[in-house]
């Protein structure tokens, strides 16, 4: 593995599950020091422990993102970050008719203000010292009408909508913001969908779900000087899509 991140901190929004995880092995990988952030202080040990295995150096900096003050107050504990992932969010599939207020606001408050009050917090310092790379976490749903996955996808859409603003926001003073939509990816958090979830491999080119780690080394990339004129863009880490016929 290359060491194209040494000296450069990242953090990395739900680093204690799934694709945040292999996300923040990933980037340590190539010898970013990492902030593992998430709730869970069992699950961050575990990401804590698989990181110095390489040799890296990771701490853990707790918050719900859910509660705009601690969004706030992560973003001035992590500091100055070369790398920022907006990674954390949350999927609570239920048609239009099913989704309550509590879960529509649950859906904006992590997968969509969080993201935005991070950006707004640590895009300037990048900016300031001229160097910075941010990659927001998509998915098909963003592009991809799905029964139950409204609210859901619509956050997407727009966090989609905000990475475009955002890299020409920032990237004048040389901040790159991209986005990798992910396909249905084997996580803790997709794992209470059971066999059930396997249909949803059936349903992309591949034939198959992805592993975190296939979605990880696609983010590493947009993250990576490798993307250096990479900006503004979605890239479809969905395993492709079917023809028809
Ligand atoms: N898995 C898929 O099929 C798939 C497909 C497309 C896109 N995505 C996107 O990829 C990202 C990761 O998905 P995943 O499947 O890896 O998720 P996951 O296994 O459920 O893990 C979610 C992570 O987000 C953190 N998190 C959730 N709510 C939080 C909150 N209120 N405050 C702070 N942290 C919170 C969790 O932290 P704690 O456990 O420590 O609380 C955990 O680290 C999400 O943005 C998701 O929308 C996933």
């Amino acid at each position: 593995m290359s060491n194209d991140l040494a000296r450069q901190t990242a953090l990395v929004t739900g680093a204690t599950a799934g694709i945040g995880r292999a996300t923040a092995l990933a980037l340590a990988a190539r010898g970013a020091d990492i902030i593992v952030h998430g709730r869970d202080g069992e699950r961050a040990a575990g990401t804590l422990r698989q990181i110095e295995a390489l040799g890296a150096t990771a701490r853990f900096e707790p918050a719900d993102l859910s509660h705009p003050a601690e969004v706030i107050a992560l973003a001035e504990r992590a500091g100055d970050v070369d790398i920022l992932i907006n990674n954390a969010g949350i999927f609570r599939f239920a048609r239009t008719g099913d989704t309550d207020p509590a879960t529509f606001d649950a859906h904006i408050a992590v997968n969509l203000r969080a993201p935005f009050l991070l950006v707004q917090a640590l895009a300037p310092g990048m900016a300031g010292r001229g160097h910075g790379a941010i990659v927001n976490i998509s998915s098909g749903a963003a592009t991809t009408p799905g029964l139950g996955s409204g609210i859901y996808g619509a956050t997407k859409a727009a966090l989609e909508s905000l990475t475009r603003v955002w890299a020409a926001e920032y990237g004048p003073d040389g901040v790159r913001v991209n986005a990798v939509a992910a396909g249905p990816t084997r996580t803790e958090g997709t794992a209470v969908h059971g066999d059930a979830f396997e249909s949803a491999g059936q349903a992309v080119a591949l034939k198959r779900l992805a592993h975190p780690e296939e979605i990880a080394e696609a983010v590493a990339f947009m993250a990576s000087p490798g993307a250096g004129y990479v900006n503004g863009a979605v890239l479809s880490a969905m395993g492709g899509q079917p023809a028809l016929g």
